[in-house]
């Protein structure tokens, strides 16, 4: 089974992670701005997982204790995304 997306709020990882990206949020307030993670709480460490290596789908099972709660290192690493323009690829602006 394919885990792409948080589904209280339907917003799949990858538009969590452009969100981040375009809005320059860390994991704390991308979190706290979409809403992902905080209701049932079951996606939070996949939202975490996702905004930390840029992985947006999944197949394996996470729970908390799997991924760390969000610090404030997790600031830079959506800069990394593969794909989007000014993320860390070669032909982006920073
Ligand atoms: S699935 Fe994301 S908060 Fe419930």
């Amino acid at each position: 089974m394919k885990i792409d997306r948080c589904v209280c709020t339907q917003q799949s990882f990858g538009t969590l992670l452009v969100q981040a990206h375009v809005e320059g949020l860390s994991l704390s307030e991308l979190i706290t701005a979409s809403g992902a993670g905080t209701c049932c709480t079951m996606c939070r460490p996949y939202v975490c997982r996702a905004y930390r290596t840029g992985v947006t789908q999944f197949e394996e099972l996470l729970n908390h204790d799997d991924e760390p709660e969000p610090t404030d290192a997790d600031r830079t690493v959506v800069r990394k995304l593969p794909g989007i323009r000014g993320a860390g690829t070669p032909d982006g602006p920073d």
